[in-house]
């Protein structure tokens, strides 16, 4: 533990990467308190008593019913990707903003996608699998061919696929790829005008698009008989993608020369579950146990982010990239300046009765910022003047404030 008088202070759960102590202070001073695990129910709600941050990752639950018990908490980082394990609209009604690292890991998924292009177009599995299981020693070149001038396609040419992109035509490769939104292609990549253009042209097609309505089953039997004869598929994104029993038929026709699956619509959900997929039966693919994006690295960047990201709200108010509340990055206080932050209903009005608080205490507002998601609003003033003592609490009695934080220099 790192005690600081007067600075806010940050309880870190579930052994959080040490590089979360320096991104937590990069706005101002925090003070850190840091516990290996995730303490049972009634620990938790003490120690958040003192917490005015709380960073966690899966094994901590946040519902409700804890944050009621802990008004003083202002926000909670997940230093991971998925949520969860927060009820996040119960944060958003107690103006509690959830943080996370979406985009953490995707250097780390784009290089295992990179690695599994070159193993497959080599045939390393099935020449693994012989030398592991007999000893056998398929020293051959047939069916062994380098990247180099092959074609990829790229299915989502988001983070993950725009930084493979990159990686691949170092390599030579020829990029192609296909997203639904317009995207700028790095280097000689080439966008194709459908995913069925994208499918019948590419030697080895890879999926980097999320799981939604529109992408869940995107390949099934028809797309993939659409691909080339002896090419190759990769999954490193979402397990409702792919058609298994259809991928499954494919390899079976030899249609397909393989493949490289990260993710699946059935996971066990620890170390103690068997997996089982008819993907299994298969030397000539990589399954891997959902882990394209869990490096060290990715450990690293994720408690980064989502420390830097707790920082910016307790010293700016920025609630940028927060899954659950409006979206608004204000900037550096002014010197000089207070900023005052107040998340409310999203109702007609508000703005205006804040604002004649604001103009009845003798306060000038420098800069204002407002966002609203759904029924909850988030408004920020910067104000300039000599600040009423009881400001806080007149802006707490406006009708429909939820949480109201005065943000100074020194805060
Ligand atoms: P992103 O949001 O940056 O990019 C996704 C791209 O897909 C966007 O450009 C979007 O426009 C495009 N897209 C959406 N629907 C589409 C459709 N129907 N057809 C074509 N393009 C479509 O996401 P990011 O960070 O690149 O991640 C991609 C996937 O990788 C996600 O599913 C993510 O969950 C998964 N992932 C898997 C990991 C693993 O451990 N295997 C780790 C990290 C991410």
């Amino acid at each position: 533990m790192s005690a600081l008088p007067n600075a806010p202070h940050a309880l870190f759960l579930e052994n959080l990467h040490d590089d979360a102590d320096r991104a937590i202070n990069l706005f101002g001073p925090v003070s850190v308190t840091r516990l290996a695990s995730s303490p049972e129910r009634a620990q938790l709600e003490a120690d958040l008593q003192t917490a005015d941050v709380i960073g966690i990752r899966s094994r901590t639950h946040i519902d409700g019913a804890l944050l009621d018990l802990a008004p003083n908490l202002l926000a909670v980082g997940c230093f991971c990707i998925g949520t969860n394990q927060v009820e996040l609209e119960e944060a958003a009604k107690r103006g509690v903003p959830v943080f996370n690292a979406p985009f953490a890991n995707t250097r780390s998924v784009a290089e295992l996608t990179m690695a599994s292009i070159i193993m497959l177009m080599r045939r390393i599995p099935e020449k693994m699998f012989a030398i592991h299981e007999s000893g056998g020693w398929l020293k051959t070149a047939e069916g062994s061919h380098e990247v180099r001038k092959k074609k990829l396609g790229i299915v989502g040419y988001g983070n993950i696929g725009a930084q493979l992109s990159v990686i691949a035509s170092a390599l030579g490769m020829h990029v192609y790829y296909y997203d639904v939104e317009p995207k700028l292609a790095h280097g000689n990549a080439r966008p194709t005008e459908s995913l069925d253009e994208l499918l019948s042209l590419a030697d080895v097609v890879t999926l980097h698009v999320p799981d939604t309505a529109q992408t869940r089953g995107m390949i099934r039997a028809e797309h993939l008989a659409k691909m080339k004869k002896g090419s190759f598929l990769i999954n490193h994104a979402r397990g409702q993608l792919v058609d298994i029993d259809a991928l499954t038929e494919a390899l079976k026709s030899e249609h397909l020369a393989g493949a490289a699956i990260d993710v699946f619509p059935k996971e066990p959900k620890g170390k103690d579950e068997a997996f089982d997929s008819p993907l299994r039966q298969f030397k000539n693919i990589i399954l891997t146990p959902h882990i394209g994006g869990s490096t060290l690295e990715a450990q690293a960047a994720i408690g980064e982010d989502s420390a830097m990201k707790l920082a910016k709200y307790l010293y700016q108010g920025a609630t940028n990239f927060a899954v659950n509340f409006p979206n608004i990055e204000p900037g550096p206080i002014k010197p000089g300046n207070t900023r005052l932050t107040v998340s409310h209903l999203n109702a007609p009005g508000f703005l205006s009765r804040l604002n004649e608080k604001v103009s009845n205490a003798g306060l000038n507002i420098t800069a204002q910022f407002l966002q609203t998601q759904g029924d909850l609003g988030y408004a920020i003033a910067d104000m300039e003047g000599a600040m009423p003592h009881d400001f806080q609490a007149i802006i707490e009695g406006l009708d429909g404030a939820i949480r109201v934080r005065l943000i100074g220099q020194s805060a």
